[in-house]
């Protein structure tokens, strides 16, 4: 397997596929008209909320292909129980969930708990599991009692299929609640962020192989299923905004001006002290804690365009904007009017956070993400490999092999010209460094970006669970492709 060469660049316009491209990874496609015909302004609705009780929470989850509302219009797509979003679960640590999935596909899916420290084993949080259409799988999730609060969410990961079923619209969110919490608020939302195409009578388009490469944006982005909803509220009151980046690889730069959003959480936990928006770049799969203390006037919440390299720009020296026409998305439209009260005043402390640079390191590994000229691979995957370490995903394969109860600490290298956002299952990582730079604080994720041509580095405390998981590209496409490899704790 090759790295990327600039003669393979001139293969690739050989074989007609650079002949979409505009610098970076722009795609050059005319605008559907349904996306110039905004169903925006509809005021902002939540899926429904499943809440667990006494400790316990029984969801029966059916996946289908269907009618649902979308965009303010009636779209066939995938679903759970009905609805894009799926339902939201809202769960506490030391919580039993047990779930049904019922797959009314015509084809074979699975589910899995994204950011969850749950066992991977089993019936738990067990990926490599299969089921058929036309059958159920029971799952059986058990939080441990310090589980750490946040949002969390919930996709299929069938490898091969994880891309196509979550850009359909199968996802829905998960908030753990923190028993402990001292953050009072006037109204919680749950905001849930994907896109999606959709031709004019409102049935899903597949994207090309060329944007599969990429990794597919969605002409369509949607909050919660609808477009550019209206958020209503008063001066002075507090809400906290739990947002998913649900997308299939679009990344989000949010947005805010006119209201001083801060951040309370990333990923995994509460941050010790809140903090700005600022630079906060949500890869596909992250996840945001936001306080948000409104200010009176109206405001939008933006999706800025984020530059996550390119095949050409990247190569070529260019670079240039990605998706999106390079124009900012409106997600949310927020109008604030006056008499709410005097306001909250600071935002009060979280605990302070586990820190493992102290710990003693068990072992030091290195993984890299490759992008290659694999010639016409199997599996319908294009002229290009997505590897780590050149390595397809191979399920029966060990790739990574961790004692259970140690540290570690992983380099993760990037030699391709793309950003690759790295998720690890079931163990949270404290990222530690990007490119040489330390990172100050605790931070800790389960997504972490790995800009083109870079390196980051993390640790992770491989404890609690032990059994055979995986770590991914979280732009899906790149995984379905082969960007994925396994890790065994014991
Ligand atoms: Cu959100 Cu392995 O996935
Ligand atoms: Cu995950
Ligand atoms: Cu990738």
């Amino acid at each position: 397997m090759k790295p990327i060469s600039r003669r393979a660049v001139l293969t690739m316009g050989g074989l007609g596929l650079a002949s979409t491209v505009v610098g970076g990874t722009g795609l050059r496609r005319e605008l559907n008209p349904s996306v110039l015909d905004p169903a925006a302004g509809e005021s902002f609705t939540e899926p429904e909320v499943l809440r667990s009780q006494g400790g316990r929470l029984d969801v029966r989850l059916e996946a289908a292909f269907g009618t649902h509302q979308l965009a303010g219009r009636q779209a066939r797509t995938m679903g759970y129980n009905g609805g894009v979003p799926g339902p939201t679960l809202r769960l506490r640590p030391g919580d039993t969930v047990r779930l049904d999935l019922v797959n009314r596909l015509e084809e074979v899916t699975n589910l899995h708990v994204h950011g969850l420290h749950v066992s991977p084993e089993g019936n738990g949080d067990n990926i490599f599991l299969a089921v058929e259409p036309g059958r159920t799988q029971r799952y059986e999730y058990r939080l441990p009692d310090d589980h750490p609060p946040g949002v969390y969410w919930y996709h299929p990961h069938h490898h091969g299929n994880v891309a196509d079923q979550v850009f359909g619209g199968l996802y829905g969110a998960i908030v753990v609640e923190d028993p402990a919490e001292e953050l009072e608020v006037d109204r919680e939302r749950v905001m849930v962020v994907s896109d999606i195409t959709l031709d004019r009578g409102g049935s899903l388009v597949t994207p090309s192989t060329m944007e599969q490469m990429m990794g597919r944006e969605g002409e369509l982005v949607l909050l919660n299923g609808q477009r550019a909803p209206r958020l209503q509220g008063r001066s002075g009151e507090r809400e906290r905004w739990r947002i998913v980046n649900a997308c299939t690889s679009r990344y989000l730069a949010l947005d805010l001006s006119g209201q001083e959003p801060r951040v309370v959480g990333r990923d995994v936990g509460r941050l010790a002290r809140d903090g700005a928006l600022g630079d906060v770049v949500l890869a596909p799969g992250n996840r945001l804690d936001l306080v948000v203390d409104l200010a009176q006037g109206s405001s939008e919440l933006l999706a800025q365009p984020v530059d996550r390299g390119g095949m050409m720009g990247g190569m070529m020296g260019g670079g240039g904007p990605s998706f999106g026409g390079g124009g900012p998305v409106t997600l949310a439209r927020v109008e604030v009017g006056s008499g709410g009260g005097p306001g909250r005043g600071g935002i009060p402390a979280g605990p302070s956070l586990r820190d493992l640079r102290d710990a003693e390191v068990d072992q030091r590994r290195s993984i890299t993400f490759q992008m290659g000229m694999g010639g016409m691979m199997g599996g319908g995957g294009g002229p290009m490999s997505f590897t780590f370490d050149g390595q397809e995903f191979d399920a029966d394969r060990i790739d990574q092999q961790v004692r259970l109860g140690t540290v570690e600490e992983w380099t993760i290298g990037n030699d391709s010209p793309l950003d690759h956002p790295f998720h690890l299952h079931v163990w949270p990582m404290q990222l530690l460094e990007v490119n040489g730079q330390e990172v100050a604080e605790p931070l800790w994720l389960d997504v972490v970006n790995v800009p083109a041509r870079s390196r980051v580095k993390v640790r992770v405390a491989f404890e609690d669970f032990g059994g055979k998981t995986v770590y991914h590209c979280h732009i899906l496409d790149h995984e379905d492709r082969g960007m994925m490899g396994t890790v065994l704790a014991q």
